[in-house]
Parts: C-alpha cells; structure tokens; sequence
C-alpha cells in the first residue's frame, strides 16, 4: 500500500516519535511506502509531499516539533479545497491516510472519510481536550514544564513577596493548569469550565495572605474566563478553524489583583514553550504506541478509525467520537485540586 500521513494543527511534543513508528513498522514490517504531506492540510491541498523511508526517520524519536511540518489550513474553509484532497491523494496513488491532529485536524478527516477517504487517525494535542482517549501525547511533557517553571517561580516570589500568575496553554479546557496546579502546589487555579468571580480570587488570596503566607501562586489557562460582567478580556485574530488568537488572561488578572489586593503581582506567560522541545519518556511511549497501531489499522483496513488511549491499553475507536466534544476537566479531579486553593 502506499500511505499517506500529515501532521496539523499546533504542535507537540511527540509528533516525530508517531512518524518514526509509522514508517518503521509500515516500510520495516508491512513492505507499505510512506508519502508525508509538508504542513498539515496544506500540503495535501497543495500537492506538497516527500517519501519517508527508514532512513528519513533515524533520530527521531526525541527530537520535538514535526518534521513534516504543520499548519492550521482547514481544506474545507475554501470551495475547492476538499477537491483539491482529493486530486492530491489520486496523483501520489495513496491508498490511505493517516492523520495526526486534534479536534480541527481530525474534524477534516472525519467529514474526508464520510467522503469514502480511506483514513485512521492519531490523536494529538498538549491541551489533552479529545474525547475517546484518557490522554493525548504531549500533554504529560506540557504537564512538566510548567510544574517545572511553577516550581521556580515559587521561590522568586517568596523573596520578593508577590503573586505570581502563571498563564498556560488550554484553549477550551484547563487540564494543562489543573495538572501543572496540582503538582505544582498553586494556590488558585483558573480554567475555562469554571468562569472564575476576581472578587472571590482576591478575597482567597487575602484570607492566605492575614492567615501568614507572604506570597502566593496563581495558574490560569490562557482559556479563563471571568463570569459576565466582572472583567474586561481583548479578542484577537481569528484563524482558518474560527478560533481567537488567546493570551492576556494572565496580564488582566495579575493588574487587577495588584489593583484590588494592593499585592505586587507579576505574571509569566508560558505559552508555546510548553509545545517545545524533546518529550518526556511517557510521552515517547505512548506517541510511539499510537504510531504502530496507526500502521495496524491502515494495513488491517480498518479505516475511519482512531487510535486511542484506554486506561494502558491502546484501542481504535470511530473518529466521531473522538471529534463529537471536547472533553473538559473532570469535575471530581478539579474539586481535588480546589482542596489546596487560598
Ligand atoms: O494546540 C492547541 C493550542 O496549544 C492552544 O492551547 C493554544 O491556544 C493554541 O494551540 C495556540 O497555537 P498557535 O499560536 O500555534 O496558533
């Protein structure tokens, strides 16, 4: 067979750990060839590809980022897009397609295999938001470093006795600042499930300052909102898939709790510093685990599927599934959290 694999949407760490068992497993094993497909969608409509063999993925397993490439193109965003696909995939004779990305990336695979594109999907995101898998690669790393950056940041405000507010990434649901919070021991945690009240945070952060605390931390997704009316937010650019360009957050909630506690506050954006550099050990596991069973489906015909993450099993379920909701935070594991705030 010849099979085709492209990576979009935002990156993570990870990506290049999935290529590398696709390839080994399916040209090693299977006698397949592998086409990539540079920058995600875009180079599928584009008829941008290269042959990936053996050698193309030597050393690739730690290494962060995607060699392929990525890009947020939605094919459907313009009339002709979706044929452009399909003349692509004819041209280089591939036969399948797999696709690694999130909710937007694989959306486009799901309505593409209602079209009879034979596709299996990965999932990926260091927001760790899919349905259909207890977790995506990336997020374990993302989970690292920002505990990491938390933990640093903590002695810095002792000595200076101040709030640090630490924005992570976390679009629509804050598992990457629930986790790093949690580890990370902070004293209040923001996410996009549970629009948070300034009132209520600066009144916390009182009662643990009169209670003997000299500083204090605050982790927020960038993806936190106040509830209506109590705090002002900016909107930025919007891309292919509708979304707002995020960030700020931290910003607004660092002056206003400075404003009303009379604390000094700072703020560190994390941002795409979490997307970066090598993966953690877990995160290689299981990115090289979806990348095998990826190339098990496409060779077994088992099309339309993703792989995913069931307790330590790796499973194939309907990409549908995995791109019907997002799935937020627990609210048990949030209540967990919510013991340790103020
Ligand atoms: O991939 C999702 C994500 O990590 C979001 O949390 C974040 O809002 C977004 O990527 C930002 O990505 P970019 O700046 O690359 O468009």
């Amino acid at each position: 067979m010849r099979i085709g694999m492209l990576t979009g949407g935002g990156d993570c760490p990870g990506l290049n750990a999935v290529i590398r068992g696709v390839v080994r497993k399916g040209v090693e094993q299977y006698g397949h060839t592998i086409v990539g497909y540079r920058h995600g969608w875009r180079g599928v409509v584009e008829g941008e590809s290269v042959d990936l063999s053996v050698d193309a993925v030597r050393g690739l397993l730690p290494r962060g980022g995607t060699v392929l490439g990525t890009s947020r193109t939605n094919p459907y965003a313009s009339e002709d897009g979706p044929g452009r696909v399909l003349a692509t995939l004819a041209r280089d004779n591939v036969d399948a397609l797999i696709v690694i990305g999130g909710e937007d990336t694989l959306g486009v695979a799901s309505k593409l295999g209602a079209e009879g594109v034979k596709v299996v999907g990965v999932p990926k995101t260091i927001d760790n938001d899919l349905s259909g898998t207890d977790f995506t690669f990336g997020f374990h790393t993302a989970v690292q470093i920002a505990t990491d950056a938390i933990d640093r940041l903590h002695t810095t405000a002792e000595s200076h006795d101040r709030v640090m507010v630490i924005e992570v990434m976390g679009r629509h649901a804050g598992w990457i600042a629930t986790y790093s919070g949690m580890a990370g021991g902070a004293d209040i945690i923001l996410v996009p499930e549970e629009p948070f009240d300034i009132d209520a945070i600066c009144n916390r952060l009182k009662r643990r300052h009169e209670r003997g605390a000299n500083f204090s931390i605050v982790v927020a997704a960038e993806g936190a909102t106040p509830k209506e009316g109590t705090m002002a937010l900016q909107t930025g650019e919007i891309d292919a898939f509708g979304h707002v360009r995020l960030g700020g957050i931290g910003q607004r909630l660092a002056d206003e709790i400075e404003q009303r506690t009379g604390y000094e506050a700072r703020m560190t954006a994390l941002g795409h510093v979490l997307r970066g550099g090598t993966p953690s050990a877990y995160d290689r596991i299981i990115a090289t685990r979806f990348g095998v069973e990826a190339i098990d489906a496409a060779h077994a015909h088992d099309f339309g599927k993703m792989v995913a993450l069931h307790g330590t099993d790796v499973v194939r379920i309907p990409i549908e599934e995995a791109v019907a909701q997002l799935k937020t935070v627990d609210a048990r594991l949030f209540e967990t959290a919510a013991v340790f705030f103020g």
